[in-house]
């Protein structure tokens, strides 16, 4: 199993590292355009491999992507991130060009790969990754759905004083501050509806502070954050890498699912072998699936910037 990420800055690299922790690949290569920089961050990878008990072999390439061919899984991290203050959307005029120059090498190397998009902003740029490569829908992917849900639960489990183990929850939507749909009629906590111990109010909050997840840790941080969208690519990429059929909300291009078409937008998805197995329709309630057609507005004006 060959896996090539793009970009090795923190999310490229921390993604790296969790791949490589999880030990479920026989070789991962990082690809960046500066000098040296993937091969210095692929051998301090390289030299925790014992420390931390993993085979998966580690190269870097400095924009060399012959040393990409053949890859099954290909993960894109490459752009700018957003600095405090911005929205994802203020990206997609440097994003667009690099996604388009990385998607279309990529797939001239590896036409078979099952492509996953992580650069922002996201639901578009992977969109633009379906319109330049003219891959089969189901091998593009966007990750955005994972990372918020994992937020959503984070502030879920804070909320009601509980392990996260014990807390289950999803957000489907646009990767951006006001597109994100938390699902709070679908969290539970251990099978047990989460409106049962905590007032709407109180999920009102949660429902706010994961929309801002993102946007919180970049005013803390400088810069996006990299270890929770690192280690949630690693987990789409195991999926597939490893046949699992589990199910992550992820950005699908969609075709009538939910109402919508054309568009890449989070919705719930099996994850195997051949990417996006199957898109899963859930039951919404009236105002889950008003915002999420809001959401979806918000997304086909951001495409509307791209130059197609
Ligand atoms: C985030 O939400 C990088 O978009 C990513 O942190």
């Amino acid at each position: 199993m060959k896996i090539t990420v793009v970009g090795a800055g923190a999310v490229g690299a921390s993604c790296a590292e969790y791949i490589a922790i999880k030990n479920f690949a026989s070789e991962v290569v990082l690809l960046d355009i500066k000098e040296g920089y993937a091969e210095g961050k692929a051998m301090d990878l390289m030299q925790c491999a014992s420390l931390n008990g993993f085979d998966t072999k580690i190269t870097g390439t400095t924009n060399d992507y012959s040393k990409t061919s053949g890859s099954n899984i290909c993960v894109i991290t490459s752009g700018i991130p957003r600095k405090p203050g911005m929205t994802r959307e203020e990206l997609i005029g440097i994003n667009a060009g690099i996604v388009k120059t990385v998607s279309e090498n990529l797939v001239k190397y590896s036409p078979d790969t099952v492509l996953i998009v992580v650069s922002n902003p996201m639901d578009t740029m992977t969109y633009l990754a379906h319109k330049v490569t003219g891959l089969p829908k189901h091998r593009i992917i966007g990750m955005g759905g994972a990372l918020d849900s994992a937020r959503f639960k984070y502030r879920l489990a804070e909320a009601l004083g509980a392990p996260i183990s014990d807390v289950d929850g999803m957000v489907i939507g646009g990767h951006s501050d006001v597109g994100m749909v938390p699902l709070i009629s679908h969290a539970t906590r251990n099978s047990i509806k989460v409106s049962e111990f905590i007032s709407q109010e109180r999920l009102e909050q949660v429902k706010e502070d994961t929309k801002v997840g993102g946007a919180t840790l970049t005013k803390l941080l400088g810069t996006s954050a990299w270890y929770a969208p690192g280690a949630a690519v690693s987990g789409l990429v195991q999926a597939i890498a490893c046949n699992q059929k589990k199910i992550f909300p992820c950005s699908a291009l969609l075709d009538g699912e939910y109402g919508l078409k054309g568009l890449c937008i989070g919705v719930p998805v099996v994850l195997g072998s051949n990417g996006i197995e199957s898109i899963v329709e859930i039951e919404l309630s009236e105002a889950e699936k008003s915002h999420l057609h809001t959401s979806a507005e918000g997304v086909q004006k951001t495409n509307g910037l791209l130059n197609l």
